[in-house]
C-alpha cells in the first residue's frame, strides 16, 4: 500500500544555471498556465458517465488487486504522473519533486519533452533529475521530429522503461513559432518506433485521438496509445495566452474527450486491437476508475497533479496518490471487480453530450 510520507521540498538543482533562452522560457510559461487552469477544476465529460450501483455483489475491499500490466511493466497502481517538464531551472526542480513523490509512492512517471537537453546537454540535469529521485518505471518522451538516434538518446538519458512519441499537431498549429510540416510524422515515428529497444507510447497532449488515428498508429506498428484527449489542461488556451498577436480563436475548443476517445476506440462495435492508455482531465480517483471501465489500461494525470504540488508540496502530493490508490480500491469493491479487467463488466451510463456524439461515432 501507498503511505503518505514526510517529504521535504527540493532544494535548486546545485550548478543549475538561469537560462533566459526561449525554450526554457516557454517550459516555465506552460507551467504557469497549466497552474492557472487547475486552479479551479470544472465538470467534464467523465460527469457524462454514471456507474450503475448493484447492491449485492460479495466483493471484499482485501480482495482487490489494482496491478495492471503497461509496457512490458507490472504497476501496482493503474494511474501515473503524465508528462510535463523540465528544461529550466524551475521545471527541473518541478522534476524532482515529482519524481521524489513518484518513487516514494511506487507510482510510474513520464517525463516532459527531452528536445532541450538533445539539443543543449546543460539542460539534462533538469531531466536526469527523474532517475536520481526514483528507481520505479519511467517514460522519456520526444516528438516525432526527432531523429532516431536522438529517441535511443532520449531514452538512455534517463534508463527509461519506455518512450513516449507526443503528437501535439494542434498545439504547432496555433503556437506561432510552432511546425508546420507535419508530411513526415508517420514515416518518423515508424522509425523511432523500431530504433528504441523500450516500448512505444504515441501519446496525444489533450486534444485526443480518434479511433482512426489509433488505427493508423498501429498500421505503423505501434502497440500502445494514450488517447489524451480535451477536458483538462488545454494547450490551445496555454498558447493562446502566449501569443503575442491576438489568439487563434477559432481553435478554442478543438478536440475530442478523454470519455468520447475511449468510447470511439474501445466500446465500438470495431474496438481497436493494441492497448489504450488514457489521460487528460483525470481529476479524482472516480475519473481513473470509469477510464479503467471503459477499457484504458492505465490513467495518466498531469495538471491535477502539478496543481496539488504547486499548492501543498511534495507531502501534499505523496498523501493526494495515497488517497486515490485507497480510494481505487474502495471503488473497484464497490463494483464488485476484483481486478481492473473485471472493470470492464461493470454497467456505465453515457448521458449528455458524450452519449450524442458516441452515437454520432456509431458507438453503441
Ligand atoms: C504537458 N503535457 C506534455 N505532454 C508531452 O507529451 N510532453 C510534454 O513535454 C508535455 N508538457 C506538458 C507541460 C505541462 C505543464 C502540462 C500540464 C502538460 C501534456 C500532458 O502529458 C497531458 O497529455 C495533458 O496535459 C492532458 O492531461 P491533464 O493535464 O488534463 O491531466
Amino acid at each position: 500500500g501507498i503511505v503518505p510520507l514526510e517529504l521535504t521540498v527540493g532544494q535548486p538543482l546545485a550548478d543549475t544555471p538561469e537560462w533566459h533562452d526561449a525554450s526554457s522560457l516557454r517550459k516555465d510559461d506552460h507551467v504557469r498556465l497549466a497552474l492557472r487552469q487547475h486552479e479551479h477544476e470544472g465538470a467534464n465529460a467523465f460527469d457524462d458517465l454514471r456507474f450503475i450501483h448493484h447492491a449485492l455483489h460479495g466483493v471484499s475491499v482485501s480482495q482487490v488487486d489494482t496491478s495492471v500490466r503497461v509496457c512490458g511493466g507490472q504497476w501496482m497502481q493503474p494511474f501515473y504522473i503524465n508528462a510535463m517538464t523540465g528544461g529550466s531551472a524551475r521545471t527541473g526542480e518541478i522534476n524532482r519533486a515529482l519524481a521524489h513523490v513518484a518513487g516514494e509512492t511506487g507510482v510510474a512517471m513520464a517525463s516532459g519533452s527531452q528536445h532541450a537537453a538533445l539539443r543543449d546537454p546543460a539542460l539534462t540535469p533538469t531531466f536526469t533529475v527523474i532517475r536520481e529521485q526514483t528507481t520505479g518505471f519511467v517514460f522519456a518522451n520526444i516528438g516525432p521530429t526527432v531523429s532516431p538516434d536522438q529517441a535511443v538518446e532520449a531514452v538512455r538519458m534517463l534508463h527509461a522503461d519506455a518512450l513516449q512519441i507526443h503528437i501535439n499537431l494542434a498545439q504547432e498549429i496555433i503556437m506561432p513559432e510552432g511546425d508546420r510540416d507535419f508530411s513526415t510524422w508517420p514515416d518518423r515515428i515508424r522509425a523511432i518506433a523500431q530504433a528504441v529497444d523500450v516500448p512505444v507510447v504515441v501519446k496525444e497532449v489533450g486534444f485526443g485521438m480518434s479511433r482512426a488515428t489509433v488505427r493508423e498508429l498501429a498500421a505503423l506498428g505501434i502497440t500502445t496509445v494514450d488517447v489524451s484527449g480535451r477536458g483538462g489542461t488545454d494547450f490551445g488556451v496555454i498558447e493562446n495566452a502566449r501569443r503575442s498577436q491576438g489568439d487563434f480563436s477559432a481553435l478554442g475548443q478543438w478536440g475530442q474527450s478523454t470519455a468520447l476517445c475511449l468510447l470511439e476506440s474501445l466500446q465500438g462495435p470495431d474496438p481497436v486491437g493494441i492497448d489504450v492508455l488514457a489521460s487528460g482531465g483525470v481529476r479524482n480517483p472516480l475519473d481513473v476508475v470509469k477510464a479503467l471501465a471503459l477499457g484504458a489500461r492505465a490513467v495518466g494525470v498531469s495538471g491535477h497533479f502539478l496543481g496539488v504540488l504547486d499548492r501543498e508540496g511534495e507531502r501534499g502530493l505523496a498523501a493526494e496518490i495515497g488517497r486515490w490508490a485507497a480510494e481505487i480500491r474502495s471503488i473497484m469493491a464497490l463494483l464488485g471487480a476484483r481486478t481492473v479487467g473485471e472493470l470492464g463488466d461493470t454497467d456505465l451510463f453515457v448521458d449528455g453530450l458524450t452519449a450524442r456524439h458516441a452515437d454520432l461515432l456509431g458507438v453503441d
